[in-house]
């Protein structure tokens, strides 16, 4: 009962649970962690681009960007796609795309180049930029700190609103004088939301596609969660409360571990109920997942998203104490992310599961009832019914079901 609860709270580590427990299948086929790990082998330099864009005929460019508070970022630049012939004259549009939380942009490359929407993107005649947040294997490096410094990891989601987004953004724009398409997932759309409900990006911004999203997380199953996120905040206003999130390292694992070792259609149920029912992921994405994910993020990030879980509101992070958040925000509760002021006319693509249980289907539609004087024809929702929280980035068939949806929508939006 006690490890059934255990798992509940894990609820809001999405890809933790399903990397632990794609590790343990792992590890039940394959022997130890250790012995599988060898081949793997991450090192700093085996860049995302050698890795998984340039081996498929792809021209691709690893680039660096520094934000204001010093992080250094990775990025690749997709520059054209297989077919040549179809860039036509027209200048290229770039587009971003930001992955969800515990993840990098590996995650957006787990499939065939046929299947994986940054190539799908660049065989489009997309200028395709993919980032890679701070704390993540190839954006592990600050211009004074260490990671392993615990200043390091002082940061939640609000810096990756005020810091790394616009850092991307600003790189972007100035490389190719032109307005951006974004596509985030998870909480690559949470920051996103956030930063243009501060009129942050909207400048550089073409439209947004939004997949899975997550603003609202009341209706995940959050009972754990709850008490998780309360043991969690403790010291965080101090050095001691300043830590990476390291899934790996997490004594997770150990329990993960002993509900697998039940048949494993106990383990594969387990997911099921705490990610949701993803149809359409093919099982030999396991291997190729666990190469790259999961990836750490701070611990001080892990109890912001908490907090939206617990508080029920969208607001910047929350210090737990009156006189820490006056010091920080001048106000007793943090400042809220308030989504009406979103610019009305920003298109906005936005698409949703049935069966996602962490973008919960009525946090969705609170989402969207804060979007509802969106002008009409700005705003394209789209829900699909078998989906869940995977399915939108490593589905074999999102391609059909979603990403040429996105590309149409794109597509749809006059230059500007
Ligand atoms: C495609 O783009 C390349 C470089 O951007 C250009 O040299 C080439 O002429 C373009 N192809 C067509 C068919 O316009
Ligand atoms: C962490 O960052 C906050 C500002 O975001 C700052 O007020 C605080 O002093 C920092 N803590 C440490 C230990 O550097
Ligand atoms: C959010 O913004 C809208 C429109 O600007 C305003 O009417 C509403 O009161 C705001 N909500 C909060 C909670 O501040
Ligand atoms: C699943 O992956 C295998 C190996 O990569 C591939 O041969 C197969 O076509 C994939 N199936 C689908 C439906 O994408």
């Amino acid at each position: 009962m006690i490890l059934l609860h255990l798992m509940k709270f894990s609820v809001l580590l999405f890809f933790l649970v399903v990397a632990t427990f794609l590790y343990q299948v792992q590890a039940s086929n394959h022997g130890f962690f250790s012995r599988k790990k060898v081949g793997i082998s991450p090192t700093i330099d085996d860049g995302i681009c050698a890795s998984s864009i340039i081996v498929y005929g792809y021209k691709c460019q690893e680039i660096q960007v520094v934000t204001k508070d010093g992080y250094i970022l990775s990025l690749q630049r997709i520059l054209e796609g297989r077919n040549k012939a179809k860039n036509g004259s027209m200048k290229k549009q770039p587009v971003i795309l930001q992955h969800g939380v515990l993840v990098d942009g590996m995650t957006w490359l787990m499939n065939s180049p046929e299947q994986d929407l940054p190539l799908i993107l660049a065989d489009n005649s997309f200028d395709v930029w993919i980032a890679n947040t701070r704390g993540t294997k190839h954006s592990r490096r600050h211009v004074s700190l260490d990671p392993s410094n615990p200043v390091f990891w002082n940061w939640s989601w609000d810096e990756l609103v005020t810091y790394d987004l616009p850092a991307v953004f600003d790189y972007v724009y100035s490389q190719t004088g032109q307005k951006i398409n974004y596509v985030g997932h998870s909480l690559g759309t949470l920051i996103a939301l956030a930063s243009f409900s501060e009129r942050n990006l909207v400048n550089q911004l073409k439209s947004a596609a939004l997949l899975s999203p997550i603003a609202y997380l009341s209706h995940m199953n959050t009972a754990l969660g709850v008490v998780a996120a309360k043991s969690f905040v403790g010291e965080i206003t101090t050095l001691i409360g300043l830590a990476e999130f390291n899934p790996k390292g997490l004594r997770i694992d150990a329990f993960v571990k002993l509900l697998c070792d039940y048949p494993r259609i106990d383990c594969y149920d387990l997911m099921t109920e705490l990610t949701g029912k993803n149809c359409c992921l093919n099982s030999s994405i396991i291997d190729r997942f666990l190469m790259n994910e999961p990836q750490s993020t701070s611990t001080k990030n892990m109890v912001h998203l908490a907090q939206i879980v617990r508080h029920g509101v969208l607001a910047k992070f929350n210090y737990e104490r009156p006189d820490y958040n006056i010091v920080h925000y001048g106000q007793v509760v943090p400042p809220i992310y308030n989504l009406s002021n979103i610019p009305h006319d920003l298109p906005l693509f936005i698409s949703y599961g049935g069966q996602d249980a962490l973008s919960d289907v009525r946090d969705v539609e609170n989402l969207l009832d804060k979007l509802k004087f969106h002008d009409v024809d700005k705003r394209s929702v789209q829900f699909v019914k078998e989906y869940a929280h995977a399915d939108y980035i490593m589905g074999f068939n999102a391609k059909d079901i979603v990403y040429n949806s996105v590309i149409s929508f794109f597509n749809s939006q006059g230059n500007t």
